[in-house]
């Protein structure tokens, strides 16, 4: 989804920020050396000990510069039992996702409110289609890891609780108690629950 490079490589400069560009400067070529082609960051295990139980560690671009203009990208997704990575989309990528531990139910909702799901294990993959807002939930006994993989070095996420109940400014409660037809209470609560992550 992201544009064709116009080079071999560009190697992220992330310190350079004064100029704004879509993506970022290249390092100079005469600099790039192998390591500017390895990330190590997917290789260790997330920690899932917080209130969704999960975790995921990305290799976008922002971690691993050597990604920038070639239009693709991984995560690393852990999940403790019955863990959950929340509902979420992603704006500017579809998703390629593949089990290498445990029992996973992931589903997506499409646009017209259709919920398409399954549960899967290890070795088997799963598309999710550009924009849908889709889920991950460790529904067996053992860990679960997931490899999730994008065709944009910068996928966003937009997890649909945060960005209701954790926004910086809030949402204005008249917004959601009209929006999710429910009183102020629910979503004081509900905001409640999500202080400390916003
Ligand atoms: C999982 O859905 C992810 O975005 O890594
Ligand atoms: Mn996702």
């Amino acid at each position: 989804a992201d544009p064709d490079p116009l080079q071999d490589f560009c190697i992220a400069d992330l310190s350079t920020t004064s100029t704004p560009i879509n993506g970022f400067p290249c390092k100079p070529a005469s600099n790039v050396t192998a390591s500017d082609f390895i990330y190590n960051g997917l290789a260790v295990e997330g920690n899932t000990t917080n209130p969704f139980g999960s975790n995921v560690t990305p290799a976008n671009v922002l971690a691993f510069p050597g990604l920038n203009t070639l239009g693709i990208s991984m995560n690393r997704v852990d999940l403790a039992p019955g863990g959950l990575n929340p509902p979420h989309h992603h704006p500017r990528a579809s998703e390629l996702d593949i089990v290498l531990k445990g029992e996973v139910l992931i589903g997506f909702i499409s646009s017209g409110n259709v919920y398409f799901s399954n549960v899967l294990r290890e070795g088997q993959i799963f598309v999710i289609p550009k924009g849908m807002i889709h889920f991950q939930m460790n529904v067996g006994k053992e860990k679960g890891l997931l490899i999730t993989t994008f065709n944009s070095q910068l996928p966003g996420a937009v997890v649909a609780p945060l960005a209701l109940f954790a926004a910086n400014p809030a949402v204005p409660n008249k917004v959601l108690t009209k929006a999710l037809q429910v009183d102020e209470s629910v979503v004081q609560l509900i905001k409640s629950k999500f202080a400390a992550s916003s």
